[in-house]
């Protein structure tokens, strides 16, 4: 079955109140269109068409590059009915099932698209609406059936008599179509109504006039079928994302102590036994392994860890952490590090562009930027790479089972070689050989009897 999708991604989005397109908000950090097309593909969709306009270039932005994915733009907006007439026409669809989604949709399940596409597949029905029935159906429009059930028409709540608009089963905003009935009939479309818009909505009932069968299909779980309108919504439908990706964990065998304020992105992957204490993000492409302890209030982003890791307060964005490492508290895991395995990064210790190799340890307050640690070292607390030079960044290299001096400045480019030690408060600025001492201090000088001398001096005046 080749079916198209439409996504409707095209809108202003004005009860957003925002500078940017309405589907480019994000629901635990994917643009809603994102979850919407990902939805569509994951169902089968074999070609994606999405409508642009309002802000066309920053939502083209968010798509570049998924496959089957194109864009097409509507320039003038003038309904619903009107961007997927702009999409058919661009995209020379005349056939085949046609699913049509609001880009303001995002929870809604690959099942579900299939399912419903496969409602109207081999033109069993020239159209299938996905209806639910909510608890407050403001904002949406009313699917109005007769007493066999049959789908008679949608109306929207503006353009409700007081006895449609008590009807609680609402329009989803997810239609399937038979392609060559939608492309024969679109035409059909009027804008006279309370919005002055050409609406989708109106597309079951001028399939119906025309002979044809249509029929309603009603979403298991409502939450499914939120749109997202304004900002409330958006907090309300974010909770509701988050539940379901916490269910989902904790069913393959992660602990989460606290759901409410655990936030994981859709695109998580978590090892079973992992323990996710309270105040934890955990977003884009981060994977955590089995018998890790996330938090409390960790940050991650994209961050790969392997298993038995313990992450306690700690940030991490764009980094590695091989096996059996343990971070923070107060720890921040900056662009490009590699914590190698058994390895300890401590509290208030910043690692940036660094490899920290086996069984290495940076405790306490260190800063290390562009530097590759070896294995078995040590760095005292309070050193530091001084890897910038106002103009460039530098690297610092550091041999294995070296022991770094507290209070050590590295001044890079430096390479400091395997078992070395640095005396503690030394600025490094030359490299240094294999086994050395590297001792950079001046001399302390000894005063003796000075604080009596000092007392009989005080208490003579
Ligand atoms: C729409 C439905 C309503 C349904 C609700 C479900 C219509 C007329 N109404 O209402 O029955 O209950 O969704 O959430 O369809 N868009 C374009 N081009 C346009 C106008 C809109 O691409 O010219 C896009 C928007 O970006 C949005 C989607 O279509 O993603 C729906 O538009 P929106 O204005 O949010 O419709 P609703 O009023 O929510
Ligand atoms: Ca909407």
């Amino acid at each position: 079955m080749h079916v198209t999708a439409i996504v409707l991604a095209a809108g202003e989005g004005t009860r957003m109140k925002s500078g940017h397109a309405k589907v480019s908000h994000q629901v635990l950090g994917k643009p809603m269109v994102r979850w919407v097309v990902d939805a569509a593909r994951a169902a089968g969709c074999d070609r994606v068409v999405t409508v642009v306009g309002s802000h066309a270039d920053e939502v083209r932005a968010l798509l570049e590059g998924i496959s089957g994915v194109e864009c097409v733009e509507q320039t003038e907006r003038l309904g619903t009915g009107h961007a997927v007439k702009v999409a058919l026409e661009a995209a020379g669809i005349a056939e085949g099932p046609v699913v049509v989604l609001n880009g303001d949709l995002p929870l809604i399940e690959a099942d579900t698209v299939r399912t419903f596409a496969e409602s109207v597949e081999g033109g069993k029905a020239a159209c299938a609406i996905l209806a639910v029935d909510l608890p407050d159906p403001t904002g949406y429009g009313r699917v109005v059936t007769n007493e066999a059930g049959e789908l008679v028409r949608v109306v929207e709540q503006k353009d409700c008599t007081p006895e449609e608009a008590a009807i609680t089963i609402c329009n989803a905003g997810c239609y399937a179509f038979d392609g060559a009935a939608l492309a024969a009939h679109i035409g059909e479309l009027s804008a006279e109504n309370a919005q002055g818009e050409y609406y989708l909505t109106d597309m079951p009932e001028i399939l119906a006039r025309a002979g044809m069968a249509t029929t309603v299909f009603t979403c298991k779980d409502w939450r499914e079928a939120l749109g997202v309108n304004s900002r409330a919504q958006l907090a309300e439908l974010t909770a509701l994302a988050r539940d379901r990706i916490n269910a989902r964990h904790m069913a393959a065998g992660v602990t989460i102590m606290d759901p409410a304020s655990t936030w994981i992105g859709p695109e998580v992957a978590i090892g079973r036994d992992t323990v996710i204490l309270p105040s934890c993000m955990l977003m884009g492409a981060t994977t955590v392994g089995e018998e890790c302890t996330v938090g409390p209030f960790t940050r991650l982003t994209n961050v790969t860890c392997g298993n038995r890791v313990v992450m306690d307060e700690t940030i991490g964005e764009d980094v590695t952490i091989d096996d059996d490492v343990t971070c923070g508290p107060r720890c921040y895991l900056r662009g490009g590090a590699h914590l190698m395995q058994g390895s300890k990064v401590g509290t208030h210790v910043e690692i940036k562009k660094s490899t920290v190799g086996r069984g290495s340890k940076v405790p306490h307050l260190s800063y290390m930027g562009d530097a590759t640690i070896g294995e078995g070292v040590n760095i005292g607390g309070g050193s530091i790479t001084c890897n910038y030079n106002g103009r460039e960044k530098n690297k610092t290299v550091i041999g294995d089972r070296t022991f770094i001096g507290s209070d050590t400045m590295m001044v890079a480019p430096v390479t400091i070689g395997s078992d070395v030690v640095t005396g503690a408060s030394s600025c490094i600025t030359r490299d240094v050989p294999d086994g050395a001492l590297a001792i950079e201090r001046s001399q302390q000088a000894i005063i003796e009897g000075y604080t009596a001398r000092k007392h009989a001096q005080n208490t003579k005046e």
